[in-house]
């Protein structure tokens, strides 16, 4: 059974694409109702749960996104876009200097939730990292000490893209000691 569950996941985890082509296909509410579910199921420093996602369907706010995102349009293509906060301001209740830090891998682990559940509920996703903080933060009215870290569009893919190629084991794992 154990066995079994981990052919599953890891069935997922290998699927699993960066899709930038999506279909027209809207996404239903009960879809992203189980996305957002697989977020909260994440685990968070503390349980503080400091991270925020902010659901955005409206096209001109999903282009003012993808301008955001330095030009990347097919943002704007998919019927949803997920912007996912760290909370910093619940992360602070209980840490001091740590807090932005927690909050930011609080989103990040919530996004990476959001990407697995989607590859096996059969819809397409694409981490967006690279956009101007600023202005998104003023377009979605975002307050002060809530930081948007990353966009995720979601929707029905429109390509398959071949896997991405992975550095092996040894170079990113060390015994014992860095050096080693
Ligand atoms: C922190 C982070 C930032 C990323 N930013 C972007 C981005 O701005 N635009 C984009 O198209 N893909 C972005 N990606 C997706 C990566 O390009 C992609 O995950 C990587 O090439 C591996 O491909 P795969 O996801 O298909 O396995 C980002 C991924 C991460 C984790």
């Amino acid at each position: 059974m154990v066995a079994l569950e981990y052919d599953t996941l890891s069935g997922v985890m290998h699927r699993r694409r960066s899709v930038r082509r999506y279909s027209r296909e809207t996404i239903s509410e009960a879809l992203l109702d189980k996305l957002l579910k697989a977020a909260q199921l994440a685990p968070s420093a503390g349980n503080l749960q400091a991270r925020d996602f902010i659901v955005v369907r409206d096209p001109n706010m999903k282009h003012t996104l993808a301008e955001a995102a330095y030009g990347q349009f097919f943002v704007a293509m998919a019927p949803v876009v997920l912007v996912g906060c760290a909370n910093i301001a619940r992360s602070r209740i209980a840490y001091g200097q740590r807090a932005e830090l927690y909050a930011i891998q609080d989103v990040t682990i919530a996004a990476s939730y959001i990407q697995l559940a989607a590859e096996a509920l059969g819809v397409a996703t694409c981490w967006i990292g690279a956009f101007d903080e600023k202005r998104v933060s003023s377009s979605l009215q975002i307050p002060i000490d809530i930081r948007p870290i990353l966009m995720l569009p979601v929707g029905y893919a429109e390509e398959a893209p071949e896997p991405t190629v992975r550095m092996g084991l040894s170079r990113f794992t060390h015994q014992e000691l860095w050096s080693s």
